[in-house]
């Protein structure tokens, strides 16, 4: 199995299916940018489902042992219930997630089920139906994000984690309300720190709630206490709540980067392989897999491109000169 130059193991696989989006959300594909003219991948740049499944399968003979779905939002990609099937295949794979904003996922939710998916993540920062619309660009509703949320756990895609990106004067005011849906649903809310990925946010340091600040803020209400990992690299710090109603968990790319045990590649919808969130360049497997290359000569690339990483953007954010021009986006390669 390889390692990287700081001895990291390759075991998480995010995949991105599509490029594209039905929400607008102002820290990933701002309105202004992604308008009505905006270019997304065509259908012949996509891989097809029967490219990532082998490509998948490449990877997770190098030690992947999970895999998660990502977009974009991966429901506006057709029959996504068929990639599903196709990949719930891979035995050695552990756990199988998806990230998703929840507009479509109560009509798929029990065929996702049935296809092989175990758990799903929905992204929702705030319950506060004005600041969603906004915070959605225009697009989402609260009510309708709640309701894929109770039809997934129906269909038992559970644990349910929710995904909140925390900005500082936009939702930071209903974190606790948040917090408390949460712990009567039995869902674990995972506070984000606004990250700078992409170049389109306009990110600012200023805009960022330090995940000791937002712990502060919710134990004040919610009394908290520390709870150690579930596994080597997991992302979220956690916390329990002391009256046993639950956890939840913190995202601290920017107060405390996590690159020191980050074991995770992406795959990018077009088929290039990215190393870090915050990459300029994706290595292309697409170009040699509709080549004729053999599964030996795919594994090959990956298995070097991953020797080679030496990716630690969060821990060197604050030392660079400048900050880097060319960024991958969120919306391509997922969160
Ligand atoms: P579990 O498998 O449920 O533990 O999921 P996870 O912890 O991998 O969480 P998820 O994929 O939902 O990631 C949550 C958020 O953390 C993402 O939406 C990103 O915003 C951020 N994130 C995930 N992976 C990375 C990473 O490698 N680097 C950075 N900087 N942020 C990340
Ligand atoms: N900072 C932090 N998290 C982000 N996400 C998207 N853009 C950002 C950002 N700039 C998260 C979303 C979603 C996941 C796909 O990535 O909340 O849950
Ligand atoms: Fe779409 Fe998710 Fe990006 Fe929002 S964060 S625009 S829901 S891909
Ligand atoms: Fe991994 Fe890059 Fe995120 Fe660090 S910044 S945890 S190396 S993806």
């Amino acid at each position: 199995m390889p390692e990287d130059r700081f001895n990291r193991p390759l075991r998480d696989l995010r995949i991105s299916v599509t490029d594209r989006c039905n929400f607008r959300c102002g820290y990933c594909m701002p309105a202004e940018v992604f308008g009505e003219g905006y270019r997304f991948l065509g259908r012949k740049e996509l891989l097809d489902f029967e490219e990532i499944t082998r490509l998948v399968g490449v990877i997770v003979r190098l030690g992947a042992l999970k895999l998660r779905l990502t977009g974009g939002e991966p429901l506006v990609r057709p029959g996504l219930t068929q990639l599903v099937q196709l990949l719930a295949q891979y035995d050695a794979v552990e756990d199988f997630a998806m990230t998703t904003n929840a507009w479509h996922l109560a009509e798929h939710a029990p065929a996702l089920k049935e296809a092989g998916l175990r758990r799903v993540t929905v992204s929702l920062d705030t319950l506060d139906e004005d600041i969603f619309l906004r915070m959605s660009g225009g697009r989402g509703r609260v009510g309708r994000v709640l309701e894929g949320i109770r039809a997934a756990d129906e269909a038992g895609l559970g644990p349910i984690k929710i995904n909140a990106v925390v900005q500082r004067g936009l939702n930071d005011h209903s974190l606790v309300d948040l917090a408390r849906y949460g712990r009567e649903q039995g869902h674990i809310i995972r506070f984000i720190e606004y990250m700078d990925v992409g170049t389109m946010n306009g990110w600012r340091m200023d805009d960022v709630v330090p995940a000791a600040e937002i712990v502060a803020r919710i134990d004040a209400e919610l009394p908290l206490e520390p709870l150690g990992r579930n596994y080597y690299g997991e992302v979220a710090r956690r916390y329990r709540y002391r009256d046993g109603g639950g956890e939840i968990g913190l995202i601290t790319s920017v107060t405390q980067p996590f690159c020191g045990a980050c074991t995770r590649l992406r795959l990018s919808p077009e088929g290039r392989l990215f190393t870090c969130l915050f990459a300029s360049e994706g290595i292309d497997l697409r170009g040699p897999l509709r080549a004729g290359a053999s599964d030996d000569e795919l594994e090959a690339i990956v298995r070097g491109t991953w020797r080679k990483r030496e990716d630690r953007y969060s821990e060197e954010r604050f030392a660079l000169a400048q900050p880097r021009e060319h960024k991958v986006e969120m919306y391509h390669i997922g969160g």
